[in-house]
């Protein structure tokens, strides 16, 4: 039953060919890169990942406790989360992996983070229920930026790959709002042959793709295949662009995005307060004609402050330079 159900939802996941998106299945795939005969994931790493190594066996492909829809609990505090029964088995810096399986992959959660303390304590809560249902190996990295300069969130990203890089292998890596919380948890956080858009269908777009080419949110990436684009720009400083260039690296190093369906890839995103908009993100988008080679993590400056492992994750402080003055970008108000 479980099998059929999980053959099911994967006939169901989308290909995105850099090309427009219609919710019409364009080629039936497997997550993870195809199962074997035996049920084995043929993709990546193999993932013997636990600290029970070689004694306990493989978790099944498709984890058991998977709930289907699950409600978002908005308003939890830090202090909640920590409180709850979802703190059983996690180590000092938000580690976690199954006791009774090996999990099948390595995910680390990689978090942009400031001025949101009121929706950190959900998003933790959230997602370590959600992770933990699906027995992955994973940990939960909060990367602060240190100031008040302009947000820049793909700094934050490469940042966070990196330090958790450290620390690591993982096999891959989901590059994550804060305020977006997965709403069923058969979208999978298994890594892919191709990157992944998880973000499809989100409530402050009325669960529906913001345009074909949507790379925000939510997205999960493997080892190479950041690597292979470079990370993320450096260059966006402000509200907004740094998603739409990544899906640019993807396209010129002939990659494809893949998506669930929006049934399944499903998010209700958490309010907040306006942030500054980048107007000037659409030409920087526009020039990138191939510079992802020289503009990313070959070119990541940043001073890490302070590493806290806090009981539900790791919180990285870092400095990541300054905007200098971008007389382009202004401020204007955008809400979730
Ligand atoms: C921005 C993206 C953003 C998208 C959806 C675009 O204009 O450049 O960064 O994800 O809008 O809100």
């Amino acid at each position: 039953m479980l099998m059929a159900t999980f053959l099911l939802f994967s006939y169901c996941l989308i290909v995105v060919k850099n090309k427009a998106y219609h919710g019409e299945l364009e080629t039936p795939g497997i997550l993870g890169g195809g199962l074997d005969h035996e049920g084995n994931v043929a993709f990546g790493r193999e993932s013997h990942v636990s600290d029970d190594k070689g004694q306990v066996p493989i978790c099944p492909p498709v984890p058991p406790d998977l709930r289907g829809r699950i409600n978002v609990l908005e308003n939890v505090t830090v202090e909640e989360a920590e409180s709850t029964g979802v703190t059983e088995g996690v180590k000092q810096g938000g580690f976690w992996w199954p006791s009774h399986c090996q999990a099948r992959w390595r995910v680390a959660i990689i978090v942009p983070y400031r001025n949101r303390a009121s929706q950190l304590g959900s998003f933790l809560h959230h997602m370590h229920n959600f992770l933990q249902r699906q027995e992955l190996n994973y940990s939960i990295y909060v990367i602060e930026q240190e100031g008040d300069d302009l947000f820049n969130r793909a700094r934050l990203l490469n940042v966070g790959y990196s330090e958790a890089q450290r620390e690591g292998p993982w096999d891959c890596f989901a590059f994550h709002d804060i305020d977006m919380l997965p709403e069923d948890d058969r979208h999978l956080y298994h890594c892919s042959p191709q990157p992944r858009h998880l973000a499809v269908a989100t409530s402050n777009h009325k669960y529906k793709l913001v345009y074909d080419r949507y790379f925000g949110g939510a997205c999960l990436m493997t080892d190479k295949q950041i690597k292979a684009v470079n990370g993320w720009s450096n260059r966006y400083w402000g509200w907004g662009g740094e998603d739409d260039d990544m899906w640019r690296r993807i396209a010129f190093e002939d990659m494809h995005v893949w998506r669930y369906p929006g049934k399944l890839a499903r998010y209700k995103t958490i309010k907040h307060r306006p942030q500054v908009l980048n107007k000037n993100r659409f030409e920087i988008v526009s020039r990138n004609t191939g510079r992802y080679t020289h503009d990313g993590l070959n070119s990541l400056n940043y001073t890490v402050r302070n590493i806290t492992r806090k009981l539900l994750y790791t919180h990285i402080l870092a400095n990541i330079g300054s905007s200098r003055k971008i007389a382009s970008s202004s401020v204007r108000h955008r809400k979730r």
